[in-house]
């Protein structure tokens, strides 16, 4: 059918045609937003899952859901060996700026830019880049706030005040971190104490997180008491419902439907992924000749929907891998079937080596995201059904 109107959309990021079977969460957050701006204690909010699964898009909806509000927001992406102080002063910068014409006052306003502008002058410089970097802040730093040094003792005071802003205005400060888990140890410990702070005044200020399922993990590790902090969400594969309704509801729209055999085998090769999902829900649109679209087209586009992943899901993650490091998630993917985890000692049992000469390529792993360590002593793949990939390479 015309490609022109496939509605689908895979890709990192790409907001669905149709976001199914989030309604959970979307509701919890509602309430979150509610009982904050009333002034009660609310906890921040971690979202976790495999790659694929949906949790960018999701946090994109919640931050919409946010500035419908009339919330102040700003959102950054987590880079392993990137520190937060710049990506989060220029979130933090957006988000007042999109709350600051409602105050009264307009010096209190430029007072906070100035903090803000001293938090962030504090960031080291990145390699190459001293002293061109300005965090485009137009008021003067005022020092003596946020701008110690430390990031925890920091981010404490900053997000107070940033709060305190929202407060007068009777709105709150929503911001939103992906990839979570690739921030560095001193940026995780000061979110945590900051977020640990600012939930004891009730103050209007969260942070919304995203990141892979060793995320709590790593927050626990960070501060004991993080698991309290945070209300965690695992985001999974959907629902047979759910699925459907992601790929039924977009073709509705352009007047096109599913066979009950379509639907059956597009469940049958997505397995309810969303990234999986949207793959196949492409590939079988271009190639069905017409409404209804049916069983059989599923089956002959499928080649070229696999095609797509492999390249756009897989492939780019898998070059990224050293030999080394190709060699241990094979060894992986024969032990673990499709994804499930497995133990890091059964790794080395199967490659002949000692589990002690494999740590480089396993922490090679976890820093490029391809693999995360499930509980002590086991890994799975971050990337579902990525066993099975390897398998064809
Ligand atoms: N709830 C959903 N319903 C339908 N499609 C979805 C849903 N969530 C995500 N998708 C699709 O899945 C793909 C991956 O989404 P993304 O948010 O990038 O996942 P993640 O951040 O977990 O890796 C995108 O193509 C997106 O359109
Ligand atoms: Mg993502």
């Amino acid at each position: 059918m015309d490609p022109v109107r496939n509605p689908y959309a895979p890709g990192a990021g790409q907001r669905p045609p149709e976001l199914a079977g989030r309604g959970k969460q979307l509701t919890a957050f509602d309430v979150v937003l509610e009982r904050i701006a009333r002034g009660r204690p609310e906890r921040s909010v971690v979202l976790t899952g495999l790659r694929g699964v949906g949790k960018t898009v999701l946090l994109n909806q919640l931050r919409s859901g946010a500035v419908a509000r009339g919330w102040g927001t700003g959102k950054l992406e987590a880079r392993p060996d990137q520190e937060l102080r710049r990506p989060l002063s220029s979130a933090l910068h957006m988000a007042v700026r999109a709350i600051a014409t409602s105050h009264r006052n307009p010096e209190r306003v430029d007072d906070f830019l100035g903090i803000l502008k001293a938090f962030a002058l504090r960031a080291t410089a990145d390699r190459g880049m001293r002293d061109r970097w300005q965090p485009g802040i137009d008021v003067p730093a005022v020092t003596g706030r946020a701008d110690s040094g430390d990031i925890e003792i920091d981010l404490v005071e900053l997000l107070g005040e940033a709060a305190a802003l929202a407060g007068d205005i009777g709105v709150g400060i929503a911001i939103f971190i992906d990839e979570m888990q690739d921030l560095g140890p001193a940026d995780i410990s000061a979110i945590c104490g900051a977020c640990h702070e600012l939930s004891q005044d009730a103050a209007p200020l969260i942070v919304v997180g995203a990141g892979l399922p060793h995320l709590p993990a790593v927050l626990s590790a960070s501060k004991s008491y993080s698991e309290r902090l945070f209300s965690y969400h695992r985001i999974d594969r959907l629902d047979r419902d759910s699925a459907d309704q992601a790929l039924i509801a977009p073709a509705e729209r352009e007047d096109v439907e599913f066979t009950p055999a379509a639907l059956d085998l597009l469940y049958q090769k997505a397995d309810g992924y969303p990234y999986f999902v949207q793959a196949y829900g492409k590939a079988t649109w271009d190639q069905a000749p017409r409404s209804p679209i049916e069983a059989e087209d599923v089956e002959v586009a499928a080649p070229a929907a696999e095609e797509e992943l492999a390249v756009g899901f897989f492939g780019s993650r898998y070059e990224r891998a050293t030999p080394a490091e190709r060699e241990y998630m094979r060894a992986m993917a024969d032990l673990a079937g499709d994804d499930g985890p497995v133990a890091t000692a059964a790794v080395a049992k199967e490659l002949g080596r000692k589990p002690a000469s494999l740590s480089p390529a396993r922490d090679g792993l976890i820093k490029k995201g391809l693999i995360y360590s499930a509980e002590r002593g086991s890994i799975g793949f971050t990337v579902p059904h990525f066993g099975r990939y390897l398998r064809t390479v």
